[in-house]
């Protein structure tokens, strides 16, 4: 489209619908607030909204509707968001009434030249879309801009359909709908933008003459306003969630979508499709994430890691080059440069694992520290601990750090050599440059360059193995 008269001094005031009840959702939490790749479902279009404005260098404001426990998903929202205005719709009955709500709501909203209504459920819409109605708003200087779409088996799909009649346009629900109207492929996206006057003028007029006596924000179109309809080629971004299977569905789309912008960025994912990547993550370039790898929260991953096959990673902090072998588990831990963990790692919530450090198989750490170089190779608990620059734990090593009340800390220092099946009785430290004999039960300090062993003597009879035979 032309870029001729795009007069940036328009106001938009942008509105997200997110009063209603969600009751095809069936489930306890609010709807805006269900999580997908991480982030509640609401901030998706909160997002678009705000990146729209400053994209385009707009000035304007976005408002977001809530109705239906609407207390809990403001507090939740403005948790990750400030500069949103909430309105509140005290008896949701439909989109109409929302809107109505929106523009009593707040008298500044009344003084925007455009209003863009967005449906709080319908995740997928990128600022793209917006800028193209409203492009299409400056050039055609229609009453309103709808965004429309085909659907190729329109039957069952929920969407309100467009009948285009006379200088505007009609939208028929589909549970309004005859028979023949239902046949109609051209959707209703949900993404509008109004001449501000013309929705107030027109918005009072709408009836709830209809099968669910709600007010239908659809009925303010009609064949005698100049009404323009925009159909978008990829109908997909107008997916609306409005049970768990679109959910899934717009899951898994937002997700084709994050993997290709990390791919774009030099990230390899083998079998794509296996993996579960959250919105947030960051993933540096070089890096290669194995089939069926989940990574999720605010995790930030550094250049050219590998990432194993099954590896489950929530919240962690990655640096460049380390090795996340196959089916690790790491939570809310830092992973300094070069470490190697896994495979079948578990890496629980507080634990730093510092440069070049190995992490075996079936190791457990939990809020500890392991310090660059040190190597905890197989089958081990290390919990509440901190274990020193190059010091090496043996197999089997384990923490006794629980007395069955409290949590008590074990200290190792630099450079000491833990044999295999150790346990340390904590609070215990050992210094630097120790050597402690494998099978050794720790339960005193053990000073700096000191050997230390506690077990049995060996005692051997020679001939006497068949006194103990069945
Ligand atoms: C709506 C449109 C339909 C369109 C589809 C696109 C109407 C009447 N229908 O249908 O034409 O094809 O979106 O996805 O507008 N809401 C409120 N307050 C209410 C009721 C709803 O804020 O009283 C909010 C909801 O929280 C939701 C949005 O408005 O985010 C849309 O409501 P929903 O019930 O999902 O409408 P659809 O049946 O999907
Ligand atoms: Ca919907």
């Amino acid at each position: 489209m032309g870029q001729k008269n795009l007069e940036k001094n328009n106001k938009i005031g942008i509105v997200i619908l997110a009063g209603g009840v969600g009751s095809r959702m069936k489930l306890d939490i609010p709807k805006p607030l269900v999580p997908l790749l991480g982030r509640p479902l609401l901030s998706y279009p909160i997002n678009t909204s705000l990146s729209f404005l400053k994209n385009e260098g707009i000035p304007g404001k976005v408002s977001v509707v809530i109705g239906y426990q609407g207390e809990l998903i403001r507090e939740s929202i403005l948790r990750n968001f400030d500069n949103i205005d909430f309105v509140i719709q005290p008896n949701p009955s439909g989109t109409a009434d929302a809107l109505k709500c929106y523009l009593i709501g707040n008298e500044e909203n009344k003084q925007f030249e455009y209003t863009v209504v967005i449906c709080g459920d319908t995740p997928l819409i990128t600022k793209s879309e917006l800028s193209e109605i409203y492009r299409a708003m400056l050039e055609t200087g229609s009453e309103a801009v709808v965004g429309t779409f085909v659907h190729e088996f329109p039957q069952g799909c929920g969407y309100g359909r467009v009948i285009r009649d006379g200088v505007g346009i009609k939208i028929k629900e589909e549970r309004e709908a005859t028979s023949d109207e239902k046949k109609i492929n051209e959707m209703n996206s949900g993404l509008y933008i109004f001449q501000t006057k013309f929705l107030i003028n027109s918005i009072s007029k709408i009836k709830n003459r209809n099968n669910t006596k709600e007010y239908y924000l659809t009925d303010i179109f009609n064949s005698e306003s100049k009404i323009s309809p925009i159909t978008f080629k990829d109908g997909k971004v107008f997916r609306g969630v409005n049970d768990l299977i679109q959910l899934e569905e717009a899951e898994k789309w937002l997700g084709e979508r994050k993997r290709l912008e990390l791919g774009n960025k030099g990230v390899r994912f083998k079998r794509a499709d296996s993996n579960i990547i959250d919105d947030g993550i960051e993933i540096g370039a070089g890096s290669i994430v194995g089939p069926n790898a989940i990574i999720e929260g605010e995790t930030i991953i550094g250049k050219n890691c590998l990432i194993g096959p099954g590896a489950i990673i929530r919240s962690c902090k990655i640096g460049d080059n380390v090795k996340i072998l196959a089916y690790s588990h790491l939570e809310d831990s830092i992973i300094e440069e070069g470490a190697d963990v896994g495979p079948f790692a578990r890496i629980r919530p507080e634990a730093n694992i510092g440069k070049n450090v190995k992490i075996g198989n079936f190791v457990e750490i939990k809020k500890s520290d392991i310090h660059q170089g040190a190597k905890v190779s197989h089958l081990s608990y290390v919990g509440d601990s901190e274990i020193g620059e190059n010091s090496n734990l043996g197999c089997g090593f384990i923490s006794c750090n629980y007395d069955g009340k409290n949590k008590h800390k074990t200290v190792i220092g630099k450079n000491s050599f833990i044999g295999s099946d150790t346990q340390t009785v904590a609070p215990v430290k050992i210094g630097d440059n120790c050597f402690i004999a494998s099978g050794s039960t720790i339960n005193k300090d053990v000073p700096d360059d000191s050997f230390a062993i506690s077990r049995g003597r060996q005692v051997t009879m020679e001939g006497k193995a068949k006194r103990f035979m069945p």
